[in-house]
């Protein structure tokens, strides 16, 4: 996406099929804001798929899943990276640039995967299972990826598994992944109990009756939805993956079992496909708003930072899955 952005009504072509009229005026003021602080600053905004629509189409200049958002913090040469997701990804953006101010508009952005576990629980996992390697879902604290070999996303975590080329390893935090991972591969799979809130919520019992519902209908499910609805689905990726598969594949009438706002940025793109929307929100992703991205510029707030030990080692955890 282009950093440079007209305003007023050419912004509004963006997402008018999405946001009313009366409620742009309201957007617009902050949206404004925000594109003079990101020159003022040299800033970027790095906005995650689960953005909603007036910041994803709006202010952000890279906008992606986990694996993009962390490949291009790495190239950018703004000395301000805001980003507009949840906690994790700010803290994998400021261990991909240590140089850099790394701004979260919202501390509390969090994520029920990367609460699930912490730097002591894998400690205690290796000691129990030494000798097995612990692929870490960068859904996890940095202190959590410190404690670990190499960490994946849901766009790489096959990949990474086999690429250690050893017959058993330790995937954690997320349950689901796992078992979605270990259905594709010869390696054993050794799992955490972590979930993630929104798509633990579907069921495979809701993919039978949206096909009935909606004849034709093709599901498409993120791996962090339990097997049996991965199973019942068409296709299963990273929240990237599904954007490229509704892309190419141009499905005339499509569902994504995800986080809503998902669908509303896709479909802004697909005005021609018809997109059926049971989804659900992520609490921790509707945090952030365009008024505390506007704050976060305006105050420089608040800063990610991570101490340098756990840092070092967590990096490495990092890079090693982006040198793959
Ligand atoms: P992606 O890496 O597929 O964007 O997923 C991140 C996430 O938090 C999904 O819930
Ligand atoms: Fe975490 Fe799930 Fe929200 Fe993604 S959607 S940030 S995995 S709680």
């Amino acid at each position: 996406m282009s950093a440079v952005l007209p305003s007023g009504a050419s912004l509004y072509d963006r997402v008018r099929r999405v946001i009313p009229p009366i409620e742009w005026p309201i957007f617009l003021d902050d949206i404004e804001a925000i594109l003079a602080l990101k020159r003022e600053r040299n800033a970027v905004i790095l906005a995650h798929n689960y953005q909603t629509p007036e910041i994803f189409h709006c202010v952000a200049d890279i906008v992606g899943d986990s694996l993009a958002l962390a490949r291009k913090a790495m190239s950018t040469e703004a000395d301000v990276i805001v980003l507009a997701g949840v906690h994790f990804m700010a803290e994998t953006a400021k261990l991909l640039n240590p140089q850099k101010t790394v701004l979260i508009p919202d501390l509390h952005a969090g994520c029920s995967l990367a609460d699930s576990i912490t730097a002591e629980d894998v400690r205690l996992m290796r000691q129990r299972i030494p000798n097995v390697p612990i692929v870490t879902y960068v859904n996890t604290s940095a202190e959590v990826k410190a404690e670990s070999d190499i960490c994946c996303t849901s766009g790489n975590a096959r990949a990474v598994v086999e690429s250690l080329g050893v017959p058993r390893v330790i995937m954690l935090p997320d349950e689901y992944l796992a078992k979605n991972v270990a259905a594709e591969t010869d390696v054993e799979i050794l799992a955490w109990k972590g979930h993630c809130e929104v798509h633990e919520r579907f069921t495979a019992c809701d993919v039978r009756e949206l096909r009935q519902a909606h004849p034709g209908v093709v599901v498409l499910a993120h791996p962090e939805c339990p097997p049996e609805v991965v199973a019942e689905a068409d296709f299963s990726g990273s929240t990237a993956a599904m954007s490229d598969y509704v892309g190419l594949q141009k499905p005339p009438r499509v569902v994504l079992l995800t986080e809503c706002s998902m669908s509303d940025n896709i479909a802004l793109q697909h005005p021609e496909l018809e997109f059926i929307r049971p989804c659900n929100l992520c609490p921790h992703m509707k945090r952030i708003t365009l008024a505390n991205i506007r704050a976060a510029l305006e105050q420089n707030r608040h800063i990610v930072t991570i101490e340098p030990e756990i840092a070092q080692r967590a990096r490495l955890a990092v890079e090693r899955m982006l040198a793959l």
